[in-house]
C-alpha cells in the first residue's frame, strides 16, 4: 500500500504538503502533477501527520492514520494568548490535597492530552504508570523516606543533610513531604537508550500538569520520588516499570484543599539578548 493517497478530485497541487513535510518525502516533478512519495517515503516518514493537518482541501490520506482519527482543528474553542498566560502564571505546585482519589476516566483524559505533547522525531515512546490507589502512593512514600535514611551518612553538604534530616523527622511525625498526602502519583517513563527520552518525559508530564491545573486538580512535581526512582532497589521493583526503562519524572496528584488568590512574584528573566 503507498504511504499516502491523493484524492485528485480535492487536491488543488498547491504544493503545500510537499513544502511542510519535515523530512521532504513528498514529491511534486511540476505544477501540474498531483503530490506523490517519494521512493525512500516509508522509510523517512516519521509519521508527523502534517500533510493530512495542512491540507486545506483534505485531499490526502495517509494510510497509518485513518482520517477519522484526526478531528478538525475547532479555532473557536482555543483559549486566547491572554487565557493561556493567566492558566501559565497561575498554576501552583500543590501540597494539601483533598483524600478524594482523581476518577480514572479524568486520569485517563490526562494522559491522553498529553500524548499530543512534541517528542524528538516524534518518536512517541513516552510510557506512563499511573498509581491510582492512595495507599500505594504512600507506601512509595515510605520507600523514598527509607532511602534518604540509606543515603544520610553519605552526605556532606550540611544544608542537604539538615533538609534530609527534616524529611525523615516530618515522616516520624506523620508529616509526608516526599507525595504531600497526594491521593495519585502519575510516573514518567521510557526505555534509558532513545535519543532525548528526558526531555520528551518531561514536557509530556507538563502537558499533563497544566491540563490538570485546567481540570481544577492539583499537582507537584515529586522531586526526592524521582531522585530516589532509579537508584533503591525496593522502590524499583514497587515501580514495576518494564525492563530498560527509566522513570523520567513523577507528579503527585489530586484535588486541592485551598485556592490560591494571588500570583506570586517570579525572578526577573536570566536572558542574554543578542
Ligand atoms: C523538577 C522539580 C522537582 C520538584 N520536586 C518537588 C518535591 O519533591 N516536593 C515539593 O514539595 N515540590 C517540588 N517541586 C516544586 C517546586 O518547589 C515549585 O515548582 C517551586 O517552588 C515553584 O512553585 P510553583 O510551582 O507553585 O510555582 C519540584 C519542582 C520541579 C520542577
Amino acid at each position: 500500500m503507498p504511504l499516502f493517497s491523493i484524492d485528485q478530485e480535492k487536491c488543488k497541487r498547491d504544493g503545500i504538503c510537499v513544502q511542510d513535510c519535515p523530512v521532504q518525502i513528498i514529491v511534486q516533478p511540476d505544477k501540474d502533477a498531483f503530490p506523490a512519495p517519494a521512493e525512500d517515503a516509508a522509510e523517512f516518514c516519521i509519521n508527523c501527520g502534517h500533510c493530512v493537518a495542512v491540507c486545506p482541501h483534505g485531499a490526502l490520506t495517509l494510510s497509518t492514520m485513518p482520517i477519522d482519527t484526526c478531528p478538525p482543528l475547532q479555532k473557536d474553542i482555543l483559549p486566547g494568548s491572554a487565557a493561556l498566560r493567566q492558566l501559565l502564571k497561575a498554576r501552583r505546585s500543590i501540597r494539601q490535597y483533598k483524600k478524594t482519589p482523581v476518577p480514572h476516566s479524568i486520569l485517563a483524559e490526562l494522559i491522553d492530552t498529553a500524548r499530543y505533547a512534541p517528542t524528538g522525531s516524534n518518536k512517541q515512546q513516552v510510557h506512563w504508570t499511573v498509581f491510582e490507589n492512595p495507599d500505594d502512593v504512600n507506601r512509595l512514600a515510605a520507600l523514598v523516606v527509607d532511602f534518604i535514611g540509606v543515603t544520610l551518612p553519605f552526605i556532606n553538604d550540611e544544608d542537604t543533610a539538615k533538609r534530609v534530616r527534616r524529611i525523615i523527622a516530618g515522616w516520624d511525625n506523620g508529616k509526608d513531604r516526599v507525595m504531600r498526602g497526594a491521593p495519585n502519583l502519575i510516573l514518567v517513563h521510557s526505555p534509558a537508550d532513545l535519543p532525548f527520552v528526558e526531555t520528551n518525559c518531561v514536557i509530556a508530564l507538563t502537558y499533563l500538569e497544566l491540563y490538570a491545573y485546567a481540570q481544577g486538580l492539583g499537582t507537584c512535581w515529586a522531586g526526592y520520588f524521582t531522585a530516589a526512582s532509579n537508584m533503591h532497589a525496593p522502590l524499583i521493583e514497587a515501580m514495576g516499570l518494564p525492563a530498560g526503562h527509566r522513570c523520567y519524572g513523577a507528579v503527585m496528584l489530586g484535588y486541592p484543599k485551598y485556592e490560591y488568590k494571588m500570583i506570586p512574584q517570579r525572578n526577573a528573566p536570566l536572558t542574554t539578548w543578542r
